[in-house]
């Protein structure tokens, strides 16, 4: 990858803030999930920008719905594969159609924070559709699966024009220099990546097991949280803070239902899920 291909963030959030920023004006539309990372509406709204918000198909990016909704104003698609909160993904065949139906002009941002978690043999790697007449940006981070996510490294990988433009819009110490180290450090240690990945895929397992065993329906997961429906969403929220377990109350999202839990070391899933069961039984 060469340099001009890669701008770098305070997070991959920041990527997002470049990209809106730097592609949209008041009036334009970008055109999202309904569900997806929040961080893109607000963004979008910050600007002026119009977000039209296209519900999910089985807690699922519907992207030949996303498709429709691109029209002449539609500056942006941001798509979150694995999407946030529902750790789902769209697959080849379906990105593959959504290509053929979307405008060249549109900038299809594709957010993929939870990439190095995917499992599934029909993820479509947005990195692998780069090409000269399509605008893709891809964005990465360092916050998840390398755990560095206080110290605040993303990157955003597209066609230098387009990085080139985003660059003026970025500061110029965005990125402070331990973020940097880190960063750098992380891309050498395959050995916590191998063994984080494993906490992971074990983490899943037990949680989806667990949930089974509760009775509790739940979106089977491709990154490292999961989305469980156990009622009053809010409430079991509450509660599990009293017993020291903070998971995420889902309502912000009309999942009022569910909460979000992330996956933790097997200690920390074993207290979620007692802690879990006693709030369940005490309603
Ligand atoms: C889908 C998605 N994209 C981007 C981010 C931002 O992550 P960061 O700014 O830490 O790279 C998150 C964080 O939760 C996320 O869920």
């Amino acid at each position: 990858m060469a340099p001009e291909n890669l701008v770098f963030g305070n997070g991959s959030n920041e990527i997002i803030e470049f990209a809106v920023r730097t592609f949209m004006r008041p009036g334009d539309e970008a055109v999202m999930a309904q569900q997806a990372f929040v961080v893109y509406n607000l963004v979008v709204q910050a600007v002026g920008g119009k977000a039209k918000a296209v519900p999910l198909r089985n807690y699922t990016h519907d992207l030949s719905a996303i498709g429709d909704a691109v029209t002449a104003q539609t500056r942006v698609v941001l798509l979150a594969n694995p999407n946030n909160p529902t750790g789902t993904i769209y697959r080849r065949e379906e990105w593959e159609r959504f290509l053929g139906q979307v405008s060249r002009d549109v900038l299809l941002l594709v957010d993929e924070a939870y990439f190095e978690y995917v499992e599934d043999a029909g993820y479509p790697n947005s990195l692998t559709y780069h090409a000269a007449d399509r605008a893709i940006l891809t964005l990465r981070t360092f916050s998840k699966l390398y755990g560095l996510a206080g110290l605040r490294i993303g990157y955003g990988i597209g066609p230098k024009e387009l990085i080139a433009l985003m660059q003026r819009v970025r500061q110029p110490f965005n990125v402070n220099a331990p973020a940097q180290w880190a960063a750098l450090a992380a891309l050498d240690d395959a050995e916590h990546m191998r063994r984080s990945l494993e906490v992971n895929r074990q983490g899943i397992d037990y949680l989806q097991k667990e949930f089974g065993r509760l009775g509790l329906e739940f979106v089977p997961s491709c990154a490292n949280f999961i989305l469980v429906r156990v009622g009053k969403g809010q409430e079991v929220f509450q509660r599990l803070l009293g017993q020291g377990v903070i998971v995420r109350p889902m309502g912000g999202y009309q999942f009022p239902e569910h909460v979000r839990v992330t996956v933790g070391t097997m200690v920390e899933n074993r207290t979620f899920i007692s802690a879990l069961e006693k709030v369940i039984k005490a309603f």
